[in-house]
């Protein structure tokens, strides 16, 4: 497995991460038209390709035998602070190391820009992923909630430093 820098020919395998991950992830915890939404228009080619062309961010993929089996976007939110937008491995593939290998590359990208802090959002009831950010250094700091198309979304804000 190897971590790389995500580029146009990607997306397609990031697409396919990402379905198969939020169904996953989300069908008990999440209105199916809601994840449908977001799958569409977070993840349609054309938003992936203006993300990969975004020079501020890092899209790295976690490649296996010439597949993508996991994704991670990080970028700037604020002065030395950068966030960690979203991390998925396919679930055939979660807990062999893919989603430590995307978090170490985001925290190596961080540090080299000299951003000292990382923030991820969470939602309530993921607790593979609250699992996943506590084992490596994340702490909760409040709960929040959004609304999404008039759906209340509640969420749980992570940080740690770089
Ligand atoms: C969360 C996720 C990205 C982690 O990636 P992964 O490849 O499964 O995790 P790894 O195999 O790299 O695990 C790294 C470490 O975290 C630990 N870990 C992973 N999943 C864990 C879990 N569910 N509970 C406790 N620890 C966990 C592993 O034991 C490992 O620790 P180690 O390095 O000390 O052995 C992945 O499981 C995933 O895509 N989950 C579904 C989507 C999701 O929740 N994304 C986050 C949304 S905010």
């Amino acid at each position: 497995m190897r971590v790389r820098t995500a580029a146009p020919s990607d997306i397609p395998g990031v697409q396919k991460v990402a379905r198969l991950a939020w169904w996953d992830t989300y069908q008990h915890l999440l209105p199916h038209p809601l994840i449908a939404h977001f799958l569409t228009h977070a993840y349609s080619t054309q938003a992936l390709e203006r993300t990969l062309a975004c020079c501020m961010d890092l899209f790295v993929v976690a490649e296996t035998q010439g597949a993508v089996v996991g994704f991670a976007h990080f970028g700037p939110i604020a002065p030395r602070v950068a966030e960690l937008f979203r991390i998925y491995v396919l679930p055939a593939h979660q807990g062999a190391g893919a989603g430590k290998a995307l978090l170490e590359a985001g925290l190596s990208w961080a540090c080299a820009r000299g951003l000292a802090r990382l923030e991820v959002s969470v939602l309530r009831g993921n607790t593979k992923g609250s699992a996943f950010y506590e084992r490596h250094g994340f702490t909760l700091q409040q709960a929040q909630r959004v609304v999404v198309r008039g759906e209340g979304v509640p969420l749980l804000r992570y940080a740690r430093l770089v």
